[in-house]
Formats: C-alpha cells, sequence, structure tokens
C-alpha cells in the first residue's frame, strides 16, 4: 500500500510563546469534511490558520499591536514587505539601534511603521518575546542574535491567507459568540501554569486567569451547542482535565518547548487537545 507523503508545514513569520505549528497534524484530523470557516479567538503567530488553510477565516487576538501587524500585511502586501525588509540591514541588529526603535514603536502612531518596527522588534529581541510594562510600553530587551533572518517566504505565505480573513482585536468571548453550524473552532489560549513558576500570561495587557479559563471553557460548550466543532489546546494539568471533563474527546500530545528562558523547561510538555463535536440538544 502507498500512503501520501505528509504536508511539509509552514512556519509563521512571527516568533511566539506557545506556538502551534507542531501541533497541527493533531489538531488537522478534527477539522470535519467540507468545513467552510475557521475561527481563531487566539490567533499569536498563527500557526494554526496558516497551515490549516480553509476557504474562510476570523482570526482574532486581544493584542491590538499583533492585530494590526496582520491588518497591514493584509492591505499593504508586497509594500508592507518591502518596508519591513528594510529594517533588517546588518547595521540594525545592534542593542542602541534596537532600543531606539522599540521607544520609537511605543511612541508612535503611524500603524504601517509601527507594524513594521513590531516584526523587526519581535526577531531582535529577546526569545522572541512580546511583553508589555504597566503603562502598556513593550519593553522585551535586545536578543543578541547573530544574524536575525527576515521572514520574506514567511511573509509571503501569511498575506496569501489573509486575503480571506476577517480580522478582529477582541476578548475570545465575542468573537466565540460568533461561532456557529459549519463552523471549525480553535482555541489556543494562554496556559493555565504547568507549575508555579511558569507563566505565560503577558502576551496583552490584562492576565488571564482562574475566570477566564473558566469562561472560555463555557463558551466553547455553548458555541459546540449551536453547532460548530471546537478544538482546544492547553497544558495537561488535572485542572485542565476537570474544567474540560465534559469534551467528547481528550486526548494528551507531547510538545516541544521552544520559548523559555529556562533552559530546564525548553524541553517536552504536556499538553492536553479537547474536542467538542456540534451537539444541537441543549439550545
Ligand atoms: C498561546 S498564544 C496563541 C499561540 C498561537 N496558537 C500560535 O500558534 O502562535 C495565546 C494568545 O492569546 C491572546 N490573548 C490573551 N488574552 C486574550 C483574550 N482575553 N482574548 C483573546 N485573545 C487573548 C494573546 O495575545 C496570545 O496571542
Amino acid at each position: 500500500m502507498r500512503y501520501a507523503a505528509p504536508v511539509p508545514l509552514k512556519r509563521p513569520f512571527l516568533k511566539w510563546a506557545g506556538g502551534k505549528t507542531k501541533l497541527v497534524p493533531a489538531i488537522r484530523e478534527f477539522v470535519p469534511a467540507g468545513t467552510r470557516r475557521l475561527i481563531e479567538p487566539f490567533i499569536g503567530s498563527g500557526a494554526v490558520a496558516l497551515n490549516l488553510a480553509l476557504p474562510m477565516a476570523i482570526l482574532a487576538d486581544a493584542n491590538a499591536d499583533l492585530i494590526s501587524v496582520y491588518r497591514e500585511l493584509q492591505q499593504g502586501g508586497e509594500k508592507f514587505v518591502a518596508a519591513c525588509a528594510a529594517l533588517f540591514t546588518p547595521s540594525a541588529n545592534e542593542s542602541a539601534v534596537y532600543y531606539t526603535r522599540r521607544a520609537e514603536f511605543n511612541a508612535s502612531s503611524n500603524r504601517r511603521r509601527k507594524a513594521g518596527l513590531f516584526i523587526y522588534l519581535n526577531r531582535h529581541g529577546y526569545n522572541g518575546l512580546c511583553r508589555y510594562n504597566a503603562s502598556g510600553g513593550f519593553n522585551v530587551p535586545f536578543g543578541r542574535y547573530k544574524a536575525p533572518r527576515f521572514p520574506r517566504d514567511e511573509l509571503h505565505a501569511f498575506h496569501a491567507v489573509l486575503q480571506n480573513c476577517e480580522l478582529r482585536h477582541a476578548d475570545f468571548r465575542d468573537v466565540l459568540a460568533e461561532a456557529g453550524e459549519g463552523d471549525f473552532v480553535y482555541c489556543d489560549p494562554p496556559y493555565v501554569p504547568a507549575s508555579a513558576t511558569a507563566n505565560f500570561t503577558a502576551y496583552a495587557k490584562g492576565a488571564f486567569g482562574k475566570l477566564e479559563q473558566a469562561d472560555l471553557a463555557a463558551c466553547c460548550r455553548v458555541a459546540a451547542r449551536r453547532g460548530a466543532t471546537v478544538v482546544l489546546s492547553n497544558h495537561d494539568t488535572p485542572g485542565t482535565r476537570a474544567l474540560y471533563a465534559d469534551a467528547d474527546q481528550q486526548r494528551e500530545l507531547l510538545v516541544g518547548r521552544r520559548i523559555s528562558c529556562h533552559a530546564a523547561n525548553r524541553g517536552a510538555a504536556r499538553e492536553l487537545l479537547v474536542v467538542y463535536r456540534p451537539s444541537r440538544l441543549l439550545v
């Protein structure tokens, strides 16, 4: 018997804590045949949207800077890519230039320039982190990489996907409220802590605590009752298993962790994939 070769996975143009490229093959298994629309309320670097490439999508995130980058790429195309490329010169890989540009990013109200700077900061900053201080200023230190690469091909690939997408700067509750029959929803929220010290919650202003995790579980259930297929990933902890005890399926997965400042945390992490299938019983 001959098996089809696996489709190579595309990489997003942004480095992002909790990027889900490695989970794509497992997530893809749950996409019902004939699905027309993907809804991702926690888009991050967009690894899943990029690789599922469904005919339509709503891509959303609470991080306004991130959604602004996607809007500029969606509308500006090659012109925007060229403006970003101009920021990636060898002389720009210096801490003085980095900190000048970081200050410019925090002060700027020019959307296109700010979006280009976001990509520059993402590739030249420490560990590709996206972190803000209490006043909302981006505060990631210089990353000291040898030669940050300009992700031209990755930007082109994402630009193609964005042509059929609606972008939303929104809270997950508002986005999930739109999910219904025929939609495939993938939720990749900030992780519940895997240990007392682990913390992946500083992506956007405002914390993502127990209340948000519980609200999210409730929104997923309701979306499935309206006819959507919902897949969610989070750390595999007793708390996550309990929160999603009523899901149609729970599948554990081992994934490599790429962004962590602690070498000990960079190994494989246990994740739980939770699936709610469409059920119209309670509506
Ligand atoms: C784990 S990351 C998503 C990673 C993404 N799947 C990827 O492959 O790169 C979680 C995302 O949730 C976003 N987020 C945090 N709180 C949110 C909220 N209340 N509503 C919507 N998005 C939120 C963060 O800005 C972050 O981009």
